[in-house]
Order: C-alpha cells, then structure tokens, then sequence
C-alpha cells in the first residue's frame, strides 16, 4: 500500500445506541395511537423497513444499534428523535477502521429509498458477502453504493472503498486489502497470487475469529 493511501486510513469509535426508558414509551405511545390493537415486530419492520430482528433488538432495550438506524426507526414512525430518548451503549464500544481511498464526494442524492432499503437489510440483515449492482452507464450505481456503504459503515470494523475502473492488477488489489486489514504490518508480500489470496483469507478469518470472541 502505498503512503498516501496509509494516512488516509482513519480510525474512528464505533458507538452503538440503546432506547431509554422515555423513548422506548413514546414509540409504545405512538404505536397505540396508530393501531389501539397493538403492532407485532413484523408489522413495525414492514412500517419501519428495518429487519424484525433489528426491531426486536431496538425495543428490548439489550443490544445496541447505529444510531442511523435509531434515527430511521424514528423518522419511519414519524417521531421526533430527542437526545433523552436514547443512550450510548457502553458494552459495544469498538475500534472501526476506514478507507475511502478515492471515493467521489456525493454532494446531492435523491430518492432511491426502496433500492437503499432492500440493499441494507441484504448487507445488514443477511450479511450477504457479494452484492452486484448493475445497470446501463450513468444511471446511478456509484452513486447508490456509496451512499449505502457510508449509511452502513458503522454497522463494519473494517471499510475499504476502491474503484476497479481502471482494471488495476489483482496482486495490487490483493495487496492494498492486506496491508489495510493486517494495520499495514506486512513488509513484503509474496510474489505468487495464490500466496497473496492465502495471506488475505488469514487475517480475514484472524479479524473475525477477534470481532465474534
Ligand atoms: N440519486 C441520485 N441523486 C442525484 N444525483 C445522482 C443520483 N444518482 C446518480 N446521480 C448523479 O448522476 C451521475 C451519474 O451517476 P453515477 O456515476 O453514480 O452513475 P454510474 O451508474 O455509476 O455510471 P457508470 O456506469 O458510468 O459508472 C453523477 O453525476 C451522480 O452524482
Ligand atoms: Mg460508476
């Protein structure tokens, strides 16, 4: 990797929230007001687009979410996200580390919500490893990806971001990956491709084996 893609490299805490016993009663109130027969978490991730397993896990109060999610959830219910009605979950604080080497800066982005709900809770939700996003030139997938990967990115430890537009080689892929994913503690690569694939699938493993410990 070179050094200009090193410092780009950020660091930042991952915070996650957890409702407070005020927020948790205003969406109870809100939910009674909209239906007096109550709302399963399906029908409340159905209203809200969230997966029921992220809706169950905002309303016991137990696991915290990113707080664009809090935030969505919120905004889908048409409430007002006040600052008393969440809290930082102190259990799940961790260390996230982000490249977005040359990602272009999106100034204004419209619609797109449905295609954005579907590709986050396939991202979130289903922890899909391989997400294809097709279509004719200019129609607006680098645009879409971006904005999913930085609505998302606190839900990762790890988010590189490259263009592959001009076909780099797959060793100078490979290699940038390793050296971002191992805190560039690698001095030399190995020559052969397949070594570089075998080096990369260690520190992947190594990293989740550390995430889920
Ligand atoms: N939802 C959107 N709101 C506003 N502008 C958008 C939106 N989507 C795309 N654009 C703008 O349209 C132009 C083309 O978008 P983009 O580069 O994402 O298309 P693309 O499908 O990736 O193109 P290519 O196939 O050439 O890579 C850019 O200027 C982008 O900022
Ligand atoms: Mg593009």
């Amino acid at each position: 990797m070179n050094d200009r893609r090193c410092l780009m490299a950020k660091i930042k805490r991952n915070c996650t929230y957890l409702l407070t016993t005020a927020g948790k009663q205003k969406i109870e109130k809100q939910l009674s007001e909209l239906s007096p027969n109550g709302y399963s978490d399906r029908q409340i991730a159905q209203a809200t687009g969230l997966h029921r397993t992220t809706v169950k896990k905002i309303l016991k109060m137990d696991r915290g979410v990113s707080f664009r999610t809090l935030e969505n959830f919120f905004t889908h219910l048409a409430i007002d996200l006040n600052s008393s009605d969440y809290q930082e979950s102190q259990l799940q604080k961790k260390t996230i580390y982000q490249d977005w080497g040359d990602a272009p800066d999106t100034q204004a982005f419209f619609g797109r919500e449905t295609e954005l709900t579907t590709l986050k809770q396939l991202a979130i939700e289903h922890r899909c490893r391989l997400i294809a996003i097709t279509g004719i030139g200019g129609i607006g997938k680098t645009d879409l990806s971006l904005h999913l990967a930085r609505d998302i990115q606190d839900e990762f430890e790890f988010v590189i971001w490259r263009s592959l537009i001009n076909t780099p080689p797959l060793t100078e892929i490979i290699g940038d990956l390793i050296q971002f994913i191992s805190h560039q503690q690698i001095g030399n690569l190995p020559d052969k491709i397949h070594q570089q694939i075998s080096l990369l699938l260690e520190y992947l493993k190594t990293s989740l084996f550390t995430n889920f410990r």
